[in-house]
């Protein structure tokens, strides 16, 4: 469920109609909904209550401020993957003990910020990063707090872009060396093991890959608390699909995810990590855009928008469906026909949904593309000099610009032209 409804046949975002944005800001733009955002934050904490647990907010799903603000407000940590990601969650108050730092490619440099920052736990994805890791906080007289991403070998079955747990993949250490590594990381100064990390992926829609995850992670814990590690975390990533299309999809709830946890790992007396991003802001969050042209080609009809590509990237990158709606309802009865929706970038890969049964529409009109909030605007570019799309945040029955749309003299002035030039 989310806050973008119909009312008196416009579409709104909470109590706020999207034409009045519009008006205000211009056409592209996102915007995200609080209330729904708050809502299935709070989901995933219901979910796993009464295990003692931290929801860390995935914030390469959307890293706004103001969106991070709003969670954190609720006690939401984050997982990070870069020190950008980290400075940005401290800009936007989150404490430095509710951050946890994933990501396979950690740099010294990026090391020695959150270490220096504070940081609740650095996710460890191989041997010579759990080095680097002991001599970056054994040289600043620190600890740095670990769990090792374990690799579980499981088919997350879902899009081979996003899949992260099989064993070809570039993540994690594979569980089969588990003891070995966990035992050099006891060796090393600078160490403290504190978990077990494990992400098997993104947009899953069926709970047995989480499943077999998560048994292996329990009978790892047996293990290595036999062995003498504190095991006392486990941060079970992220990855709890959405519905992209209403119509046919009902992925499992946080409801159902949650129990499937306290099932699996409730009786091992561990605080509960997670790292959901898409569930959280996917559906929280929309594109507006206004139809530039319609024009009629050859066999079949396209709807020119003045949002591209650059501005959503996941129908092209990874031949994602958004279910496209007009901000002025349709009569119950209106005909459709089919459409294909694209951008104005000059590429065929600017192309947002083929054959998309769509009412008439006319330029001037204003449509949204759902499940927009996740991995939307942090993905978007520049690309063909377009002004990276502005986010606009409501709360009820007021709306704020939380990222302006740039001015093309900002955009150009960026650029330096070398003196020999
Ligand atoms: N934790 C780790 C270590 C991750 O790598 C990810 C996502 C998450 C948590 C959050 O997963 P979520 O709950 O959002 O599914 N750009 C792609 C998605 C990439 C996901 C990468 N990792 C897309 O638009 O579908």
């Amino acid at each position: 469920m989310d806050h973008f409804l119909y009312r008196d046949g416009i579409l709104h975002a909470e109590d706020v109609a999207l034409p009045e944005i519009a008006a205000a800001v211009g056409t592209p733009f996102y915007c995200y909904s609080t209330a729904t955002l708050e809502r299935h934050f709070r989901l995933f904490q219901e979910a796993l209550n009464p295990l003692p647990n931290l929801v860390c907010f995935a914030m390469k799903s959307n890293s706004n401020q103001a969106v991070l603000r709003t969670l954190a407000n609720l006690g939401a940590g984050m997982d990070v993957v870069s020190g950008g990601e980290y400075l940005r969650a401290k800009a936007a108050g989150v404490p430095g003990d509710r951050i946890v730092f994933s990501g396979v490619g950690k740099t010294r440099a990026e090391m020695r910020q959150a270490l220096a920052g504070g940081i609740r736990q650095f996710n460890v994805e191989s041997e010579p990063e759990l080095m680097a890791l002991s001599e970056i906080a054994d040289g600043l007289g620190l600890t740095a707090p670990i769990a090792i991403r374990v690799n579980p070998d499981v088919d997350a079955k879902t899009h081979e872009k996003i899949a992260t747990g099989k064993s070809e993949n570039k993540f994690g250490i594979p569980i089969a060396r588990a003891r070995e590594v966990y035992a050099l990381a006891a060796s090393l100064p600078g160490i403290e093991v504190v978990g077990i990390d494990v992400h098997i992926g993104s947009q899953l829609t069926d709970l047995e890959p989480f499943h077999q995850a998560y048994a292996k992670v329990a009978e790892l814990t047996s293990v290595l608390r036999a062995e003498g590690h504190d095991i006392r975390r486990l941060d079970l990533g992220g990855g709890l699909g959405i519905p992209y299309e209403r119509s046919n999809s009902a992925p499992p709830l946080p409801l159902e995810y949650g129990q499937l946890i306290k099932d699996t790992l409730g009786h091992l007396d561990c605080e509960i990590e997670i790292e959901p991003g898409r569930l959280i802001s996917g559906n929280a969050g929309i594109l507006v855009s206004e139809v530039i042209y319609v024009k009629e080609g050859e066999g079949r009809d396209f709807l020119i928008l003045d949002a591209a590509m650059n501005d959503l990237m996941r129908p092209s990158l990874y031949g994602a469906h958004h279910d496209i709606v007009p901000v002025v309802e349709p009569a119950a009865a209106a005909e459709t026909r089919g459409f294909d929706v694209v951008g104005p970038v000059c590429e065929t890969g600017d192309t947002f949904a083929k054959q998309r049964a769509l009412p008439h529409l006319s330029p001037g009109d204003l449509v949204a593309f759902r499940s927009a909030g996740a991995y939307g605007a942090v993905m978007a570019s520049e690309y063909n000099t377009r002004p990276l799309v502005p986010e606009v945040l409501v709360k009820g029955d007021q709306f704020a610009v939380i990222r302006p749309r740039p001015t093309f003299d900002e955009i150009i002035n960026r650029d330096t032209i070398p003196s020999w030039l």
